[in-house]
C-alpha cells in the first residue's frame, strides 16, 4: 500500500534503536525525512547513517535528553532550519520501570513523567502550530498495553500510559478539525533491548528453572505462555501500525489507542 507521505518529515523520539527505529525504518522506505532524537550521540548518527544510505532520505540526528524541559523546543527550532516544517510526530523515547507504587522512589517517579509524559507534551506544543499552519499533520504517541490492563509491578509505566492515552484522545479532539490525527499504540511484549535490560532480570529472579537458559530461550518460552498468540512482538510489528496511523492512507482514525499485544492483556 502506498502511504502517499513521501517527501513529509517525521520527528521520532528514541529513534536510535528499538521501536523508534523500527518506525524510522518504515517512514524513510516511504520516502519520509527523519528528524531523530536519541541521547547517545554516536549510535544515533550510526543509525541516521544507516537510513540515509539505505533509502536515500534526509536525516538530521540530535542528540540529547527529552527530560529536558528546553530540549522538545530545541530540537524543533534545530529542525525548522533543515526542513520547512513537521507533519509528522512519534513520541517514543522510554523504557519500562519496574517498582509497585510503594517501591518506586520519589526520584524515578519524576524521571518517569519527565520522560514519557512532559517530553510528550512538550514536543506535541512544539509542532502542533506548524500543522495547523499547514492543515495537516499525524501524530503518534507510544503507550503500553498497561495503560489499559495495568500490573503492579510496572505501576509508573502504567499509570503513565494510562495519562498518555487519555491526553491521546484529548488532544486528538482538540485538533481534529485542523487535519491533524492523534493515536496511540498500547505496545504488549516487544523484543528489543529495553525489554531484556529492564524486565529479564526481574523474570530471573522470580523463576529459578529458567537459570541457564539465554535471553532468547526465556523469550521465547515467556511468548508461548503469557502472550495468545505464541510469540512476543518486533519492533516492525509497531512500526506497521504506526506507519498506516502516521500516514496520508489514515484520514478518519483519531484519538484511539490501539492494542498491539498478541492478545495478551497483561504486561509482563
Ligand atoms: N519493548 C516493549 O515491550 C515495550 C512495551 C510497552 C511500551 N514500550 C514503550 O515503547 C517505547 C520504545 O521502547 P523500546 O522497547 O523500543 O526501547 P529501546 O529499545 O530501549 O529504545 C529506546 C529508545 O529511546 C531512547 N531514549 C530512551 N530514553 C531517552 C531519553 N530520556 N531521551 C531521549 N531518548 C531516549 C533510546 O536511546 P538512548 O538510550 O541513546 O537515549 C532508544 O533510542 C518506550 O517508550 C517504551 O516504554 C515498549
Amino acid at each position: 500500500m502506498d502511504l502517499k507521505i513521501a517527501g513529509k518529515v517525521a520527528l521520532v523520539s528514541g529513534a536510535s534503536t528499538g521501536i523508534g527505529f523500527s518506525i524510522c525504518a518504515e517512514l524513510a522506505d516511504n520516502g519520509v525525512h527523519l528528524v531523530m532524537v536519541a541521547r547517545n550521540a554516536q549510535r544515533l548518527l550510526s543509525a541516521a547513517q544507516t537510513l540515509e544510505n539505505k533509502y536515500g532520505v534526509k536525516t538530521l540526528a540530535i542528540a540529547g535528553d527529552v527530560a529536558e524541559p528546553a530540549f522538545p523546543r530545541a530540537v524543533v527550532s534545530e529542525a525548522l532550519r533543515h526542513f520547512a516544517g513537521i507533519d509528522l510526530l512519534v513520541n517514543n523515547a522510554g523504557r519500562a520501570h519496574t517498582g509497585t507504587l510503594l517501591t518506586t522512589s520519589e526520584e524515578d517517579w519524576h524521571s518517569m513523567t519527565e520522560v514519557k509524559f512532559s517530553a510528550m507534551r512538550r514536543f506535541c506544543r512544539e509542532v502542533i502550530p506548524g500543522m495547523q499552519q499547514r492543515r495537516w499533520g499525524r501524530i503518534v504517541n507510544i503507550s503500553s498495553i498497561g495503560g489499559i490492563f495495568p500490573n503492579p509491578p510496572l505501576t509508573v509505566s502504567h499509570a503513565l500510559s494510562a495519562a498518555i492515552n487519555n491526553l491521546t484522545r484529548s488532544l486528538a479532539l482538540d485538533v481534529a478539525a485542523d487535519g491533524i490525527l492523534v493515536n496511540a499504540i498500547g505496545v504488549g511484549a516487544v523484543a528489543t533491548e529495553n525489554w531484556a535490560h529492564n524486565m529479564l532480570p526481574g523474570v530471573r529472579a522470580r523463576r529459578p528453572e529458567l537459570k541457564g537458559s539465554s535471553d532468547e530461550e526465556i523469550i521465547a518460552r515467556l511468548g508461548r505462555e503469557r502472550t495468545p498468540v505464541g510469540h512476543f512482538g518486533q519492533p516492525e510489528d509497531i512500526a506497521d501500525i504506526a506507519a498506516f496511523l502516521l500516514s496520508a492512507r489514515n484520514n478518519f482514525v483519531t484519538g484511539h489507542t490501539v492494542e498491539a499485544s498478541g492478545g495478551a492483556d497483561r504486561f509482563m
